[in-house]
């Protein structure tokens, strides 16, 4: 019945109305979500507010849609503030919530629902020009035969099977998804459903008709039940269907998953608002398995960005209540913004625990330019790049498409493969997805330094994730998989910092140290993922940058100096996802590390951060789900026991490691004399008062936990004499330098034993270099600077012979600049003129 509502309000509310850009305002009213105490009746509630009931919210339980007429609804909207204050004032005084008589406190949450926008991108970066540009090489006539008795064997008579380099890749021997010994082996996607979340999927064309599956499918846009592309450009979707469904038969090609089904859920052709967007993902999730979504915010490398409350609790619901339980597996394309230093941490789908990020590899294992890197990507698999594209599935009866690319591209296969790992072991859940994905996944590319080899012995790289998908590796060990236990997690307190952050090569640490009761407390067994939320206040967000670096010092670049970021704001309760971590020991120090790289009239406070273990009970049995998430709330009660401490602790004097946008700086001296250095002193004070707080908060706290945080500063020696502090606090401040010094010199050599087989070893090498090598090998096209421009030529050469407009073309020049971005996908054009201030902006 409330499915039936969902749809009633879809149609009701969205049908009709596709011309106009607000579908729910057509009748002149403003609607608001509400989430209600499970006792109550939405009618009860419409009744006391005035309001009218539209229905519940996709499959949201107790949350509905109502409306009021939009010259009252100010009053509607200053009623729902009102109770939320007062619930927040008393659960500030620790009163029971619940538990009262006013029937307003029915009311759990409410949010106004914002007009719907186009704020979602398609993304596949068109490589124009990879067809006229293919490889002229020819195979080995022994892999051409390979192919011939695999489709022979299999009975694929499909034309352009034999272009689908990603299935079975004649050229490139393994480059390819590895996915044809496991059809031989007879699977081959029975009985999955993978819901291509897009701009539609076209129902007639002969290569997905057989495997259309109507009923998990809807549109979104139009309203209606059938996803059918309306608009020229409706093609990425179908495009993408046909790489995880293409059915096996006389057209076109085949898809990874040809014995799936694939419904079509249509979004991105029109604005949408939170509550179709929240019902979209989840519809139908008791029947559609996987929801492949290539689109997300902007890739611009200044736009960061997450979906509302309303979204990230229909996520949730997907994982804990989709597939009856077992959980929805939502599979999302890390992003195409690469080469504008963009990076899939800022995106708030990408950088959910809840999604599968894939990134790109190319047919000949090179990273492809576009791709985003990342703490938050798990994998890799093929796209476009050095010459070609994906094969697939066009719009049309008979229509194929030679030049699919992008991250958009090689979300789909990785949902493919998810489909046969689930048509094989219908019974694995979310989370043994992940655990597969990454026990599965190859590495590639081993020895281009982005590699670190973790705890696990596994290896993590935010190029690669843990490498890219093996299909037969990954649907072997999907059938004799031990189920995980459910998901439990540890949430360490508001961790208050309040710290100027020093500019140039100083990071500002603050530490936390997780110890096993916690854990035992919290019935935390293995670490999976890392969320680490903060605040920060600055008034130019790129030039920030965060590292989360753990107990066995494996270090995540949580966020990175994005220098198109000009935002005058931090970050707002932004919570960065680490996969990096899957299968620490998570008892010990965690340390955040914040860095503002670029000295410059733009500064900011590191205010507050909390993080997140998430893994696997101990004891299942006893394990909860965890609760819908919550909405921003700038009241962060912090704990006595927790409160940061800083320090002043010397830096290395070489290179300044958090550099990231060399094309205004890298001649800059790294190093600024101490006469140089204004932010010097006012670091200097806070940490003395801090230190003071510290000492206090330690005797008094907990030895439960502590945390502290400690600036690096080159000079300090020139300033240690006249430090101006207690005796006390001096002596506080030397030990503690001395056991950080030492710290970091341990880390250094365990970095040195790491990398003695380098490219390079520079006797000048330090930890804190070490350390920016790997950021900057996430970040290519960033810098001249010596290892940076090697790596940029690394991949340059990847691309030999091709120039960079082939995997990244762009031709509408008089365009704004974000909006060349937004139209990125669905150029058809060979013709394109490289955009002159993207190379501009490599050099
Ligand atoms: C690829 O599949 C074959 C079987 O077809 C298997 O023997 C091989 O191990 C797989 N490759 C990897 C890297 O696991
Ligand atoms: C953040 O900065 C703004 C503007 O400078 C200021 O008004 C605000 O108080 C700051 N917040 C904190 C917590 O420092
Ligand atoms: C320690 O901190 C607590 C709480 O902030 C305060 O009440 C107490 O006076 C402090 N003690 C000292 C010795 O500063």
């Amino acid at each position: 019945m409330r499915f039936v509502s969902g749809i009633a309000l879809a149609v009701g509310l969205a049908g009709a109305a596709s011309a106009t850009i607000h579908p729910r305002s057509q009748d002149s009213r403003d609607f608001f979500a509400l989430h209600l105490d499970t006792a109550t009746s939405p009618d009860h509630v419409a009744r006391m507010l005035g309001a009218r009931h539209e229905g519940q919210i996709g499959q949201l339980t107790d949350h509905h849609t109502f409306s009021f007429p939009r010259d009252q609804s100010s009053d509607l909207a200053a009623l729902l503030d009102n109770i939320k204050t007062k619930r927040k004032v008393r659960r500030r005084s620790g009163e029971n919530v619940a538990r009262s008589a006013d029937p307003l406190d029915s009311i759990l949450w409410s949010q106004k629902i914002a007009p719907p926008r186009q704020r979602l991108q398609k993304r596949a970066p068109p490589p124009s020009e990879a067809i006229a540009r293919r490889l002229n090489d020819v195979p080995e006539k022994s892999a051409i035969d390979a192919q011939s008795d695999i489709a022979s064997t299999l009975g694929i008579s499909d034309p352009i099977f034999k272009e689908q380099w990603h299935l079975f890749n004649p050229l490139q021997p393994g480059h390819d998804l590895n996915v044809t010994g496991i059809w031989l082996e007879g699977v081959t996607g029975h009985g999955v459903v993978t819901a291509i979340v897009d701009d539609g999927l076209d129902f007639d064309s002969n290569d997905l008709k057989p495997n259309y599956f109507a009923e998990g499918s809807y549109d979104f846009n139009e309203g209606g039940p059938e996803p059918r592309p309306l608009l020229i450009d409706d093609k990425h979707g179908t495009r993408c269907s046909g790489e995880i469904g293409a059915a096996k038969n006389d057209y076109c090609g085949v898809g990874v998953a040809y014995d799936s089904k694939v419904a079509g859920i249509r979004i991105l052709s029109a604005p949408i608002d939170d509550v179709d967007e929240a019902a979209a993902i989840n519809y139908e999730f008791q029947k559609n398995d996987i929801y492949s979504c290539s689109w997300g915010p902007i890739d611009d490398g200044a736009t960061m960005d997450a979906p509302g409350v309303l979204i990230k609790r229909a996520m949730v619901n997907g994982v804990q209540k989709g597939r009856d339980g077992k959980g929805s597996i939502f599979v999302f394309a890390a992003g195409n913004g690469a080469q504008y230093g963009d990076n899939c941490n800022f995106d708030g789908y990408t950088n959910s625990i809840y999604s599968i990020t894939v990134g790109a590899i190319d047919r000949q294992g090179s990273h492809p330019s576009y791709s985003e890197s990342c703490s938050a990507q798990l994998v890799v698999a093929y796209s476009s790049g050095s010459g070609d594209a994906i094969h697939t599935t066009d719009v049309g009866a008979n229509s194929c498409y030679s030049n699919h690319g992008g991250t958009s591209a090689a979300g789909p296969l990785a949902a493919g493969t998810v489909a046969l790992a689930l048509s094989a072991r219908p019974e694995l859940t979310w989370r043994d997805i992940q655990y597969l994905m990454v026990e599965t996944a190859v590495p590639v590319s081993e020895t281009d330094g982005s590699w670190q080899t973790l705890p696990s012995g596994r290896k993590f790289s935010h190029d690669w994730g843990f490498g890219k998908v093996d299909t037969y590796s990954l649907v072997h060990k999907a059938q004799t998989w031990e189920l995980v236990k459910p998901q439990a997690w540890y949430t360490s307190p508001w961790l208050r910092v309040h710290h100027n952050i020093p500019q140039g090569s100083q990071g500002l640490l603050s530490k936390f140290t997780v110890t096993a009761d916690q854990l035992k407390d919290a019935n935390f067994g293995r670490l999976e993922h890392v969320t680490v939320t903060m605040n920060i206040n600055h008034s130019r967000r790129g030039d920030l940058s965060v590292e989360l670096r753990s107990p066995a010092g494996i270090i995540s670049y949580l966020s990175v100096a994005r220098h198109r970021d000009k935002e005058p704001v931090g970050y707002l309760d932004w919570t960065f996802m680490s996969v990096a971590h899957w299968g620490e020991p998570a008892v010990g120090e965690w340390t955040v590390i914040v860095k503002d790289s670029e000295v410059n009239d733009f500064s900011g406070e590191f205010i507050d951060w909390r993080f997140n273990l998430w893994g696997e009970a101990v004891d299942g049995t006893t394990q909860g789900l965890h609760p819908l998430p919550d909405e921003h709330d700038d009241d962060h009660p912090y704990e006595e026991a927790h409160v940061a401490t800083t320090t002043l602790e010397p830096a290395p004097s070489k290179t300044n490691p958090a550099v990231t946008n060399p094309d205004e700086h890298h001649d800059r001296p790294v190093n600024q004399k101490p006469t140089d250095q204004p932010s010097a002193p006012t670091v200097t004070q806070p940490a003395d008062e801090e230190l003071e707080v510290v000492n206090n908060g330690t005797t008094a706290g907990s030895a439960a936990s502590s945390t502290s945080t400690a600036v690096s500063d080159n000079y300090l020696s020139s300033y240690l004499p006249t430090f101006g502090a207690s005796k006390r606090t001096q002596v506080w401040i030397y030990a503690s330098l001395g056991m950080i010094i030492v710290f970091f010199i341990g880390l250094g050599v365990f970095f040195q034993l790491q990398r003695l087989k380098r490219r390079r070893t520079n006797p000048q090498d330090d930890y804190e270099f070490e350390m920016i090598e790997d950021e900057d090998e996430m970040h290519p096209m960033t810098g001249p600077g010596g290892r940076t421009q090697r790596r940029g030529g690394e991949l340059y050469n990847a691309f030999a012979g091709e120039s960079d407009e082939e995997i990244f073309s762009e031709d509408d020049e008089e365009k704004p600049y974000r909006d060349r971005l937004a139209n990125i996908p669905e150029r058809d054009d060979e013709e394109s003129s490289p955009g002159s201030h993207l190379l501009t902006e490599k050099h």
